[in-house]
């Protein structure tokens, strides 16, 4: 049974570790200003059976082209394809729909799961941005349309 909440504090640490182990954030040696989000009320974590199991950030207001945005996801990878980033996609959706009418994220060239799992779950590449994050790095626009024309 997991739980989708709303990210405190005290769960930072587990989230640090979390992109500490994972795609983007290896390859760009980047991390996340989890603080920024909870301040925002954007942030959430997927609790599992008491553990972090993976932690997601959007917006879900019309920031862009009718669309809210993904700002992150990602799921620790002992829990990895067990259906939990999917879980947590249909989670930020709801909320986005109430809101917005389309859903973007962004994804890098080389992270060849988040586009695999991106895809699965109804998204589009749309977009293109070369050299965005660090130069030789580009970053895929994926969208997907949220409500009914
Ligand atoms: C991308 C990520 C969030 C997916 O989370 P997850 O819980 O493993 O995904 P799910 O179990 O819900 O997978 C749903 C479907 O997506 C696809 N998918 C997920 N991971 C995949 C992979 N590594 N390779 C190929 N397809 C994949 C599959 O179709 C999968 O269905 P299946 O397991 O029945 O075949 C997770 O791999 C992750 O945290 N990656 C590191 C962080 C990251 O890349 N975040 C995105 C940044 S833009």
């Amino acid at each position: 049974m997991i739980r989708i909440v709303p990210m405190k504090h005290t769960h930072i640490p587990a989230c640090k570790n979390i992109t500490a182990a994972s795609e983007p954030w290896k390859t760009l040696q980047e991390g996340i200003e989890f603080r920024r989000y909870i301040v925002l009320k954007q942030a959430y974590v997927c609790i599992n059976a008491g553990r972090i199991a993976g932690f997601l950030i959007f917006t879900p207001e019309a920031v862009f082209a009718r669309g809210g945005y993904l700002r992150a996801i990602a799921v620790a990878p002992d829990f990895r394809r067990e259906g939990i980033g999917k879980t947590m996609m249909s989670f930020a959706e709801a909320k986005t729909a109430l809101r917005s009418q389309h859903f973007y994220l962004c994804v890098s060239s080389f992270n060849r799961s988040a586009k695999s799992f991106y895809k699965s779950i109804g998204y589009r590449k749309v977009g293109r941005l070369p050299d965005l994050l660090q130069p030789g790095v580009l970053e895929f626009i994926y969208w997907k349309r949220l409500t009914q024309r």
